[in-house]
């Protein structure tokens, strides 16, 4: 997968581990995106709160990057709920503190999705929400799609990592810590 050899070594204080609660973490990420009126980051805290998405569906899963005890990125892979083919995943809310930006973490946030979506996926897409998204889900190796339901699409790839431990139930985390 061209774009993602560069960035697949997180830094050495930032890791990556299932993200379980959004609250109290998230916080400082939902004010930061809404004081930049990114609309997607309160959707992501809407759906949670009722509980009409919390990545929680089989081959689903979301991601926090935490540098020590700072949450500074997160995002999600979802069965993507605008088709009726249950091997397309999403991506979605993927979003890295200002702070934190050009440094790899969101490349490293999105390797870490992909790997999830493998023995799940055939075919992960997204809708980029601005031109800085695209070229950064380009640079990852993501090419442009027509479909109106989405912008960008990557082939899964399909590996011995996807005869991983399933994630759901106390495996859940295939090895990493949840936090949050
Ligand atoms: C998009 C986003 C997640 C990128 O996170 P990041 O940690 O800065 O990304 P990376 O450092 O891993 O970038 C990897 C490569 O993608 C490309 N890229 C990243 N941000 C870019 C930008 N704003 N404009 C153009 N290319 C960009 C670059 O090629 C970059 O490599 P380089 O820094 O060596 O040039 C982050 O800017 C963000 O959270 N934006 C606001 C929310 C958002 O738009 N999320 C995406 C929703 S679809």
């Amino acid at each position: 997968m061209p774009g993602f050899e560069r960035e697949a070594v997180a830094p050495a204080d930032v890791t990556v581990a299932v993200l379980a609660a959004l609250r109290p973490a998230a916080e400082p990420i939902r004010a930061e995106a809404s004081s930049q009126g990114i609309a997607f980051v309160r959707r992501l805290f809407e759906g949670w709160a009722s509980g009409a998405n919390r990545f929680d569906q089989p081959g689903e899963i979301f991601l926090g990057l935490w540098q020590q005890d700072r949450l500074v990125g997160f995002g999600g892979l979802n069965r993507d709920p605008y088709t009726a083919e249950d091997d397309i995943g999403r991506l979605r809310h993927v979003y890295v503190l200002r702070s934190h930006r050009r440094r790899g973490l969101g490349a490293l946030l999105v390797r870490y999705l992909l790997r999830e979506a493998e023995g799940h996926f055939r075919i992960v897409r997204l809708r980029a929400a601005s031109p800085d998204a695209a070229a950064f889900y380009r640079r990852l190796g993501f090419a442009e799609c027509a479909d109106p339901a989405a912008t960008h699409v990557v082939p899964v790839p399909v590996g011995p990592s996807s005869l991983k431990t399933p994630r759901h139930g106390p495996s859940r985390t295939n090895g990493m810590a949840a936090r949050g």
